[in-house]
């Protein structure tokens, strides 16, 4: 791991950030029913987190000295509101899953604040993941 492939899969993440931003902002315009306030509030809390990583990723993309891509990764389409919560829980998984590999990248390229950071994103997107699971877990429809 060099530090340009590095900064290539910060790139990655940093597309996914702006895709979750995306996704968060038009999933709570469009949930619906009787659990609409719950539901569009919750996916509104999720765009702040998803902000704050995606500052840091750009940042330290920057510092590294690359260029911050500025195109999202594609957003999952949802009709209903199972199908939305669904593919956040699919979205939060994989991010877990790419930042605990990035972190071990980082500390490859000895970069222990970044893999500190990462391991900090981990923590984050766990605790979304394990919200959103738990929301699904006793879903009526
Ligand atoms: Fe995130
Ligand atoms: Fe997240």
């Amino acid at each position: 791991m060099n530090k340009e492939q590095l900064i290539d899969h910060l790139n990655a993440d940093l597309a996914n950030e702006l895709s979750a931003i995306i996704q968060y902002l038009t999933y709570a315009a469009k949930a619906n029913g009787p659990y609409r306030p719950q539901l569009s509030q919750f996916y509104l809390t999720e765009v702040a987190d998803e902000q704050l990583h995606a500052q840091y990723l750009a940042n330290k993309i920057v510092a590294l000295g690359g260029e911050p891509v500025t195109i999202p990764a594609p957003v999952a389409k949802a009709g209903t509101n199972r199908e939305m919560l669904e593919a956040v829980l699919e979205a939060e998984r994989k991010a877990v899953k790419n930042y605990t590999q990035r972190a071990i990248e980082a500390e490859e390229c000895g970069d222990k604040g970044l893999a500190v950071q990462l391991e900090d994103m981990v923590r984050d997107e766990s605790g979304h993941s394990e919200e959103t699971e738990r929301i699904l877990r006793d879903w009526p429809l």
